[in-house]
């Protein structure tokens, strides 16, 4: 078993760090802010993730997880130090790599001899030698380690990954890296760094395409008379397209894909390739947001002026409190930007965001409202009891982005229903 230091203890770092406490490795986290680390080593996880709190909690009373300010004192005494920080959308697109700089040069004068430094941040090809160069430590090997964690499932896509892909020239270092995931069962692919950082990029903008394209053919099923589910029924029964992440909705948003497709145009760019097709896939995800607007419109009869509106969901995916880059506050914002009144409920957002109006359940936000605008697929929505939601509306109407309310039952208690891409 080895010695890890993680640092940062954001999604990545925390899951990360966590499951490999869990497969018996000895771990320290890292972060620069104090009260996070105070709060984690009492055992209070900051963000939503299921099964990460358990793991935490497990790591911590058995000692093989602690955590530390400052990413010197977590690397000290490691083997194997992952670097979790941020890679924000700089303002030209591109990835602002200011965070692993700074972590790879706190832990440059401590690092134990031919100790392995991994890169698990979402970076622009070549920034395995942009960590060396602030490294300047001959005797330590940087390796690209991506993740391909979904928020709401990432200790199971962690703990079970379809693949680990492992980027460095030195194979004796990419057996070490590929040691510290015994007892899981995936392929390891063993590349050079640029191909493994560029996979992330393609892995992620391909996800991103899918979508764009299923969002647009749910508008092409609305125009001529088709029923998306049952299109991507059929085209998902091909293995070459798969039946996974074919579901449309009110657009892609979240922590990744907005900041990668980005970031992959951009160094597309960089390297002189115009990448118009995943231009395309951006926009289209821009007008998919316009193109909800536009039908909340037309259903309260062409003006959105003084309508109140009940938003149910805020967040950019269902078991999850992110709200990083949220389709859901993109189309808010469109829709009061267009006069409505928005009420928004979500059962993991208890606070007002971007000055919207949140209140505590389903219903309130129903109160009075000309229409309930089905944002984000919490399982939740579909159980409610909507007799009594038609009881509190000004009139029962439904538009539901992400095809998760029973129509035909809805529709029997008078609901004018709409759903994305079903005519
Ligand atoms: C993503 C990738 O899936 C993961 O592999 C990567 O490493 C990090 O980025 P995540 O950001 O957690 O994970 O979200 P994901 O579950 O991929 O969903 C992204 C967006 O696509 C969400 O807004 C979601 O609602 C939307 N989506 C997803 C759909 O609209 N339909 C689908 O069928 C799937």
């Amino acid at each position: 078993m080895s010695k890890i230091a993680v640092i940062g203890t954001g999604y990545v770092g925390l899951t990360t760090g966590a499951c490999f406490a869990h497969i018996g490795h000895d771990v320290v986290c890292a972060d620069i802010d104090e009260t996070k680390i105070e709060r984690l080593n009492a055992g209070e996880i900051p963000i939503l993730e299921p099964g990460l709190d358990d793991l935490v909690r497990d790591g911590v009373a058995e000692g093989r997880l602690t955590f530390v300010v400052g990413a010197a004192v977590a690397a000290a005494d490691c083997e194997f130090a992952y670097l979790c920080v941020p890679t924000p959308q700089g303002d030209d697109g591109a990835a602002d790599l200011s965070y692993i700089e700074a972590a790879a040069s706190e832990i440059a004068a401590v690092l134990p001899a031919d100790a392995i430094v991994v890169n698990k941040s979402t970076v622009p090809v070549g920034s395995t030698h942009v960590v060396e160069r602030a490294l300047q430590r001959p005797d330590v090997k940087v390796v690209s380690n991506p993740e391909f964690l979904r928020e709401g499932s990432a200790v199971h896509d962690f703990l079970n990954p379809d693949r680990v892909v492992i980027g460095t020239e030195d194979r004796s270092t990419a057996a070490s890296v590929a040691s510290l995931f015994l007892g899981l069962t995936a392929p390891v692919i063993v590349t050079d760094p640029a191909s493994a950082e560029t996979i992330k990029y393609a892995a992620n903008s391909f996800l991103a395409t899918k979508l764009s394209f299923v969002n647009a053919m749910a508008a092409v099923c609305e125009a001529v008379g088709a029923d998306i589910n049952d299109v991507v029924l059929g085209i998902g029964t091909d293995p070459r397209i798969g039946d996974q992440f074919l579901k449309p909705g009110p657009g892609w948003g979240g922590s990744c894909f907005p900041k990668d497709t980005q970031a992959l145009v951009h160094i597309a760019e960089s390297a002189g390739y115009d990448f118009g097709l995943l231009k395309g896939v951006i926009t289209a995800n821009v007008e998919q947001f316009e193109l909800v607007v536009d039908k909340v419109e037309a259903m309260v009869g062409g003006s959105l002026e003084g309508v109140r509106v009940a938003a149910w969901g805020l967040t950019f995916k269902a078991n999850t409190d992110d709200l990083r880059e949220s389709p859901a506050l993109a189309v808010i914002a469109r829709l009061a930007g267009r006069g409505a009144k928005v009420a928004a409920f979500d059962p993991a957002i208890h606070k007002s965001v971007n000055g919207i109006r949140v209140v505590d359940s389903a219903y309130t936000a129903a109160e009075d409202a000309d229409v309930v605008v089905v944002l984000t697929e919490w399982d939740e929505f579909k159980w409610l009891d909507f007799q009594k939601i038609a009881d509190l509306m000004a009139s029962p109407r439904v538009y539901d982005t992400r095809n998760i309310i029973d129509t035909a039952a809805v529709g029997k208690l008078g609901f004018d229903i709409k759903t994305l891409g079903r005519a």
